[in-house]
């Protein structure tokens, strides 16, 4: 399956060059959450028999990588954002990935181990609303992101 959105890079050519620092680690982190995506997309299109050294890989970014990565976003939003709706929708769908990843980890572990799973649908469900879903929250972090440091720039995405 194609993924419907473009790489982190290449959604915001040319913008991390003008960020500070800790906005474009959002970034760069978001390159390596599109990575895991398509990590976790390629497992649910192999179910019901991944391979285990995918599922092994997958599992280690989604405990080592994504609570890191969760916690940096929302100190930048935290900072940068001023519309608190709009920070608490950011950290209230970081808290619905960081959840869903936990669940994923120990969903992935017995295929892991090679092993199986008893419902292949269930845990493709699950993948699949844990890949779409990040996808969906990066793209809005980082359309916030770009209308917090341009504020002269108009309405996001139409042309001045
Ligand atoms: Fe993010």
């Amino acid at each position: 399956m194609s993924n419907p959105y473009q790489t982190a890079a290449n959604r915001t050519a040319g913008f991390v060059i003008a960020c500070p620092p800790d906005v474009a680690q959002v970034f760069r982190d978001h390159d390596q959450m599109d990575a895991l995506c398509a990590l976790l997309e390629e497992i649910a299109d192999s179910l019901p028999r991944p391979q285990a050294d995918a599922c092994t890989e997958a599992i280690e970014r989604l405990e080592r990588f994504v609570p890191v990565h969760v916690r940096h976003d929302d100190d930048v939003f935290a900072r940068l954002i001023g519309d608190v709706h709009l920070r608490e929708r950011l950290t209230g769908q970081h808290n619905e990935d960081l959840g869903l990843s936990q669940e994923l980890s120990l969903a992935l572990e017995p295929l892991a181990a090679g092993g199986t799973t008893d419902d292949p649908d269930a845990l493709g469900y699950m993948l699949r609303c844990f890949f779409n879903g990040c996808r969906r929250s990066m793209l809005v972090e980082e359309l916030a992101i770009q209308a917090a440091l341009t504020p002269r720039a108009g309405p996001v995405g139409v042309p001045n």
